[in-house]
């Protein structure tokens, strides 16, 4: 694990993005502030010093883009379980977003990475943790760390959770995202609920009921038919 610091950078995402022939697997790339931080549906992450800006950038071999997705919730586990070892009652909204007591703590962008000829060159899997900001901006109810009462050092943070997505990210290539798949659902409370999602082919609301051992959330809705969902906007 080889980690790239900055102080600032536009976006710890695009910069691995654009030097990612370069970069080697499993390369930390983390930036003190961003001035063009990006969160997903193409809206801004404002990035104050006081958060923790990152992102991965992973070079798998042979794998289905089907199974891309499960790095996703697997950065979603090793955050959450990071604050829950260390006392945060943090749960993840599937997919990608870890929350405590209904407020975003964690945001989590991954974007695949081509060369001009469509090449599969590798995945970056970036993450904002709110952790001492002042003056949090947020779309969406959110809070800090430092709000909530714990005062963390940002690089022993970045070492648990990198420890962590490592050790997931090759549970992964060994047996795909079933090796989480339980592990995973224990920290999900929407299971069971009714939920609502928004997602690129419309609006579904019904009972979420599982996620399956590729990390889909199995969603029935209120006509009775199970719909699988590799993404989308969860409300509940
Ligand atoms: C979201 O919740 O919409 C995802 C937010 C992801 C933000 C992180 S901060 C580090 C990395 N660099 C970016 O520009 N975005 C991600």
């Amino acid at each position: 694990m080889r980690i790239l610091g900055f102080d600032s950078l536009p976006s710890t995402n695009t910069y691995a993005k654009e030097h990612i022939k370069n970069l080697l697997h499993n390369d930390i790339i983390t930036a003190d502030t961003q001035s063009d931080g990006r969160g997903r549906m193409r809206r801004l992450w404002l990035s104050p010093k006081g958060g923790l800006y990152f992102s991965v950038v992973l070079k798998p071999q042979g794998l289905a883009p089907r199974a891309f997705c499960s790095f996703t919730l697997a950065m979603a586990l090793a955050v959450c379980k990071t604050l829950k070892n260390n006392g945060v009652e943090a749960y993840i909204k599937w997919p990608n977003d870890v929350l405590c007591g209904g407020k975003k703590l964690c945001g989590i962008l991954s974007e695949g990475v081509f060369d001009e000829s469509g090449a599969f060159l590798g995945l970056v899997i970036g993450a904002g943790l709110n952790v001492s900001q002042e003056n949090l901006v947020c779309d969406k109810p959110a809070v800090t760390l430092k709000a909530l009462g714990f005062n963390f050092e940002r690089a022993l943070l970045l070492k648990e959770i990198c420890t962590l997505f490592e050790g997931y990210c090759n549970d992964i290539y060994a047996s795909g995202f079933k090796a989480l798949q339980e592990e995973f659902k224990r920290h999900i409370p929407a299971l069971g609920q009714v939920v609502s999602l928004r997602t690129a082919k419309g609006f579904f609301t019904g009972t979420a009921r599982d996620i399956s051992a590729e990390g889909f959330l199995l969603l029935q809705t209120q006509e009775g038919a199970v719909e699988e969902f590799s993404v989308g906007d969860m409300d509940f």
